[in-house]
């Protein structure tokens, strides 16, 4: 069923296991998301980034969508949007029954995010509505990765307490849209970031960190685990092999079904490595 994000979260950082939050672009990657939490029985957040809002040129037909597909699910599944600069985006997000926002400011200097992100917080608080923020730039989006940006664990302390966030994203040595799984984390800073937030942690650009890294840094205290690109990887990889496959094939669902298994297959897998089940 669809399920709060706050519970989902809060949950799962009292038990010490990750939670998977994989981006959703198409319809097909909602299904097969949900679909690979089922099968790893485990609770999953299904997230839409403005980006993917600007490339459907709305909110509402992806976002009806994936909530539909959440309300369906066997296992809890949270709705969120991710990395949101605009305001109006949020206002509708909240509005469409979204249970979380990531209302993004991390490019303000400090002062200015702390303004941008209390704001936006009080508001969704007042639609019981769960709000992620960021705190030094995790890069890469703009496609210039800057892994060594850092996170200070009393700067992140101060923010947290100034704007009554909910949630924390961190950058703790990852950059977003990495292909390759190489990030080195910075493994110490996480631990002393969950000593000092007293909000649970999330870690972006997590396409880029190995297996092993990853269930370490649930480990040390990372909490809500954003994974885009590597699964994007894997849906592309099965859409390219099976058109490879066959010169003569054109119904859709030749390719993107098999480009949906490989996902969910993929899902269940790194469930178990963030130990969410
Ligand atoms: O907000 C989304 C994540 O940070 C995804 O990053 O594409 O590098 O996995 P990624
Ligand atoms: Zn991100």
């Amino acid at each position: 069923p669809l399920t709060p994000t706050a519970a989902l979260v809060t949950r799962a950082r009292a038990r010490g296991r990750g939670v998977g939050a994989f981006n959703v672009i198409q319809l097909e990657h909602a299904q097969a998301i949900v679909a690979g939490a089922q099968a790893a029985n485990a609770p999953v957040i299904l997230q839409v980034s403005e980006n993917a809002v600007r490339y459907h040129g709305a909110l509402a037909p992806i976002g009806r969508a994936v909530l539909a597909v959440a309300e369906g699910a066997t296992v809890p599944v949270a709705v969120h949007l991710d990395h949101a600069t605009s305001t109006d985006l949020v206002a509708e997000a909240v509005s469409l029954g979204f249970g979380s926002v990531m209302f993004d400011a991390s490019t303000l200097e400090y002062g200015q995010n702390v303004a941008a992100t209390a704001k936006v917080v009080a508001r969704c608080h007042a639609a019981r509505c769960w709000v992620e923020a960021e705190l030094g730039e995790v890069g890469g989006k703009d496609g210039v990765h800057a892994p060594g940006v850092r996170t200070d664990p009393g700067e992140a302390a101060a923010f947290v307490e100034a704007t009554e966030v909910d949630a924390l994203a961190v950058a703790v040595g990852t950059s977003h849209a990495m292909l390759t799984r190489d990030a080195a984390l910075d493994f110490e800073l996480i631990a002393a970031l969950r000593e000092a937030v007293p909000v649970p942690l999330v870690l972006h650009g997590s396409s880029g960190v190995a297996d092993q890294d990853l269930t370490t840094a649930v480990e040390r205290g990372m909490t809500k685990v954003n994974i885009a690109t590597h699964l994007n990887a894997v849906f592309s990889g099965a859409v390219r092999t099976a058109l490879a496959g066959d010169a003569s094939l054109v119904d859709t669902r030749k390719y993107l079904g098999p480009a949906r298994t490989a996902t969910a297959a993929e899902v269940t897998r790194l469930l178990r490595i963030l130990n969410a089940a």
